[in-house]
């Protein structure tokens, strides 16, 4: 085990799903997936492993933001010998030319985190996408005629802030959305030269407080699932 999952070595796939959630997770294991079996329930961290059509694959949680996304990913792949992470999350949008359940295939992170450069000496205010996942996802969608959207988004740090509107480095590169963790999941997977992807579904519009019902988020969650496992058929 490592230090944050119980998991025995070999009972974790190469290839992991990371909601945010725990219990996402077990959704996601329960709906999607067959022959699972949990592996690790550190801090109701939840990891289970199973099939998909045959091939393996794990699911379990980040947690909110860099730093906990940073400890689980880096474990996953420096002690579990995992090779590509997909995170499947949501983000809220910035603005109103997105529309709840969009869905964003993140090809590079902004961030005023210090994650990747106290981490690893990683300069620079964003961490792109690493591996083949981003453009197998990008062909997958585009097999099922599915329209996605592909670019940047912000990674903050910060849910609840003073200042109204949109935080200034995502207005000067131009991120659509926000979320909290792929700053550093990228920056983790560039550092042990592995694979990172990240899929979004926007759950809520900022400027106008729009959200998705909670019923809303399974459907959406359906979609965003199915494309990222039928992702991991071609990996
Ligand atoms: N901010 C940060 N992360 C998020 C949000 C948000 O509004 N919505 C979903 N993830």
């Amino acid at each position: 085990m490592s230090v944050h999952i119980s998991a025995k070595k070999g009972e974790i796939a190469p290839i992991v799903l990371m909601p945010g959630d725990p219990l996402r997770a077990k959704y996601i294991a329960d709906n999607f997936l067959q022959d699972v079996k949990q592996v690790s329930s550190v801090r109701n961290a939840l990891y289970f492993t199973g099939t998909y059509k045959g091939k393996a694959v794990s699911v379990g949680a980040s947690g909110m933001g860099c730093p906990s996304i940073g400890i689980y990913s880096f474990e996953l792949y420096n002690e579990y010998d995992v090779e590509c992470i997909i995170r499947v999350g949501t983000c809220g949008a910035y603005t109103t030319d997105l529309k709840l359940f969009d869905i964003i295939n993140v090809e590079r992170a902004y961030s005023e985190s210090t994650y990747a450069l106290h981490a690893f000496g990683f300069t620079g205010e964003h961490m792109y996408h690493e591996g083949d996942a981003y453009e197998t996802i990008n062909e997958k969608a585009g097999e099922r005629g599915m329209t996605i959207i592909k670019g940047a988004i912000h990674s903050s740090d910060i849910f609840y802030r003073d200042k109204k509107g949109t935080p200034e480095i995502a207005v000067k590169n131009d991120c659509p959305a926000v979320e909290m963790e792929s700053f550093a999941l990228f920056a983790n997977a560039r550092y042990l030269k592995k694979s990172a992807a990240t899929l979004l579904t926007v759950s809520d519009i900022i400027p106008t407080h729009e959200q998705m019902s909670s019923a809303d988020r399974e459907k959406a969650l359906k979609e965003m699932m199915e494309l990222a496992l039928e992702s991991v058929l071609n990996m």
